[in-house]
């Protein structure tokens, strides 16, 4: 039976990002994953929209937001430093803009929202927002223009997370885990058993699996993982050099009430998404998303019709009842949960790792993220305890 500290079960960016920040702490760290730097980060489009995504209800997560998308520029240096390869971070801010009376009016009120929150906003006229991306479709009604949003390429960042794991030592077992073990009792986590039968001894065991958290096998009656999947259609276009620059920002809006954005990369590429859809666990890419996303896309910047289409995803958000993660030390002891990110996971990394390598060292999670414990929705709902 192999041993190790941690064990973390996900190999997604927020495993990923676990298991680095952990074995730089001086833990010895394995992950199960069957594919490592899979998972929803190969799908998302990575923008760090702790400000443009804010919501009604949301202001405690939208601290934790802001807290992640401050140790951004840190994260992605240092990452790359250890990587030997960048993550495409791009501050290059983000334009929120409406395309009739009714978008308007919710744009409006997602301004005062932020306001209050003592947010750095700023409302454009149409024609401003025009200014700013030439691109942008002439029945543009006004904009806000938000400077702090930025992006990064989630699939460069689970790349580099992929090789800094494995400079720092971290062991990888490219099976799936199929249950946790615990004592006799019941009363503690042991590690895993993979699906060829492998069984890893850990003092401590992470469960890292995204929308897949719900439903391993092994955990005792009362502890709750209560994450389901949103799925989430995406499409990427290619922009050619000669139609460069296309955006230079960030551009999003609510059309009909759905979310579309475009967030165009250094590389050429422009994401376009996404679809929101409470489909359990299909990830069908149907006709209707794609022409919903294109639909709207299309009606708020006319010019992406030219570009080449070179791919279309699906993928699930791991989603909690509050829309916020489960951070820390379950119900189960030596058990702790990095997953239910929601729309923010790549958003979330460098917070996540952070916290849970405190909370695997010292057995607390640090002030920042004590709000979103991970054992809030059980039966107690006991506060992690100091
Ligand atoms: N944060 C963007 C999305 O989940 O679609």
């Amino acid at each position: 039976m192999a041993s190790c500290d941690v064990v973390v079960i996900g190999g997604g960016v927020i495993g990923l990002v676990t298991a680095w920040r952990a074995a730089q702490r001086g833990l010895r760290v394995a992950v199960a994953d069957p594919r490592p730097g899979g998972g929803a980060a190969q799908v998302a489009a990575g923008m760090l929209a702790a400000v443009t995504e804010l919501h009604h209800g949301e202001e405690a997560l939208l601290a934790l937001n802001l807290a992640s998308a401050a140790r951004y520029p840190a994260f992605a240096a240092e990452l790359a430093d250890a990587a030997g390869a960048g993550i495409g971070y791009r501050a290059c801010g983000t334009l929120a803009v409406a395309l009739d009376a009714d978008d308007r009016a919710l744009l409006r009120d997602l301004h005062q929202l932020q306001q209050r929150c003592g947010l750095d906003t700023r409302w454009l006229t149409g024609r401003e927002c025009r200014k700013l991306e030439p691109m942008l479709a002439p029945g543009v009604r006004g904009g806000l223009r938000v400077d702090g949003d930025h992006q990064a390429d989630p699939r460069l960042l689970t790349a580099a997370l992929l090789t800094a794991c494995q400079r720092a030592g971290v062991t990888f077992h490219r099976r799936e885990a199929r249950e946790v073990t615990v004592t006799a009792g019941g009363d503690r986590a042991t590690g895993v058993v993979l699906d060829d039968g492998t069984a890893l001894a850990a003092g401590q065991t992470v469960l890292a699996g995204g929308s897949r958290s719900a439903g391993l096998a092994g955990l005792p009656p009362g502890v709750e993982v209560p994450v389901r999947p949103v799925k989430g259609q995406i499409l990427r276009l290619r922009i050619p050099p000669e139609c460069a620059p296309f955006l230079s920002r960030t551009v999003r809006a609510v059309v009909r009430g759905g979310h579309v954005y475009l967030v165009p990369r250094v590389s050429g590429e422009l994401v376009v998404g996404a679809t929101s859809e409470e489909l359990g666990w299909d990830t069908a890419v149907t006709a209707g998303g794609v022409y919903q996303l294109l639909r709207d896309a299309h009606e708020l910047v006319p010019g992406i019709t030219e570009l080449p289409l070179v791919e279309t995803r699906a993928g699930l958000r791991p989603t909690t009842p509050d829309n916020a993660p489960l951070l820390g030390p379950s119900e189960l002891p030596g058990l702790h949960l990095a997953t239910g990110h929601h729309r923010n996971g790549v958003l979330l990394a460098p917070i996540t790792g952070e916290a849970l390598a405190e909370s695997l060292v010292t057995g607390e999670l640090p002030d920042y993220a004590r709000p979103f414990h991970a054992r809030r929705f059980s039966r107690t709902g006991r506060e992690v305890p100091a």
